[in-house]
């Protein structure tokens, strides 16, 4: 066997539910975890011969360790074994980020959510790693999980926005990062890779673990569990792309409203609109996919992402950045 999806932040919620279910579809997925331990950990609580572990860590928060995990992985794999999907999926929210920033001065959510994986698909690619296979196409498959929150970002001029530290750093940033990465990935290397950004709505994970109880009790009620919510990022791995526009973009179930994600053209949609829109897809979606049995908010599709983030400029722009501060 030497075809494999990888799955980053696969201890813990989404990665774990995706990382399970793709390997109930025939494929051997590859833990990845901050702590390599954890990898071993969760390969063992899944118990599926499909899933093994990286014993190494795989650290997206520190450029060093994403680079010393590339080199890791290249010798532990061999020359023959590839990466066909990469799911591009640990991350966090801004809730008591520490450090908050990077020794590069880059901000840390955006390090993790965005750099970080930006960085280890590069490399990946670079060294011929990220190859298509017997996991479904001919090409490699990226899947970078955004959020419905990156509709909710506000109107952004400059590309720095995206880096620069800020204490708390901005979530919405990052997401619409990953969907303009997905953007651009298709753009520069759509011949050998697909990339499609995931948009799981609103899942009740360890992400939500610094907020409070009342909070956390309130996202439980209206949150999927994380094995529900990891469909989008799984039908983002294995469906068919092929007529896919080169900013892909799966959401399912409310998050794939029209209301919420319309064709029109950014300035005429104000911010309290989306904002608007977005609350509402977040506080039914998983109630009436539940009461119906899932006869209803269950369909995983491919829908626009907001205008922002089908600016191929704006794209372009943040992966020469990307590149300037990963000195790629
Ligand atoms: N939950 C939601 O409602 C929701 C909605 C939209 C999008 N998302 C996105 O879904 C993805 C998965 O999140 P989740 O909800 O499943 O949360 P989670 O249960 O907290 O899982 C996040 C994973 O990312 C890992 N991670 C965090 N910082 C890392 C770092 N510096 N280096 C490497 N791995 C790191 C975590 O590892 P540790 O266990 O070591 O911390 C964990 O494995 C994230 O990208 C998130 O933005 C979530």
């Amino acid at each position: 066997m030497s075809d494999f999806a990888l799955v980053t932040g696969a201890n813990s919620g989404l990665g774990a539910a995706t990382a399970e279910a793709l390997a109930c579809k025939g494929i051997h997925v590859l833990l990845a975890c901050r702590r390599g331990e954890d990898s071993t950990a969760t390969a063992n609580a899944l118990a599926n011969p499909r899933i093994s572990a990286v014993p190494f860590d795989c650290d997206l928060g520190d450029l060093k360790k994403v680079r010393a995990f590339v080199d890791k992985l290249e010798k532990k794999m061999g020359a023959n074994a590839q990466v066909s999907i990469l799911v591009n999926n640990a991350g966090m929210n801004g809730t008591g980020v520490k450090p908050w920033k990077t020794p590069e001065n880059v901000g840390f959510l955006t390090q993790t959510n965005f750099l970080g994986p930006f960085v280890l698909t590069r490399l990946m690619m670079s060294k011929n790693m990220l190859r298509g296979g017997e996991n479904g196409t001919s090409k490699a498959r990226v899947v970078n999980v955004s959020s419905v929150t990156h509709r909710t970002h506000g109107n952004i001029r400059d590309v720095q926005a995206f880096f620069n530290p800020t204490r708390e750093g901005h979530y919405p940033n990052t997401k619409l990062a990953n969907a303009l990465f997905t953007l651009a990935l298709n753009e520069k290397f759509g011949n050998s890779v697909t990339a499609v950004s995931a948009d799981p709505g609103g899942a009740m994970t360890g992400i939500w673990r610094r907020y409070g109880p009342l909070a956390r009790f309130a996202i439980s009620l209206i949150f999927a569990p994380a094995d529900d919510a990891a469909t989008s990022v799984v039908h983002a791995a294995v469906a068919d792309m092929s007529s896919a526009p080169k900013y892909a973009y799966v959401a399912r179930g409310a998050f794939a409203w029209k209301l919420l994600c319309g064709e029109e053209p950014s300035a005429n949609v104000p911010r309290w609109r989306r904002l608007t829109a977005t609350g509402i897809a977040v506080f039914v979606d998983w109630p009436i996919r539940w009461i119906s049995g899932k006869m209803l908010c269950s369909h995983a599709t491919l829908v626009p992402p907001t205008p922002q983030a089908r600016d191929l400029d704006l794209a372009n722009a943040v992966w020469d950045e990307a590149e300037r501060r990963a000195g790629l």
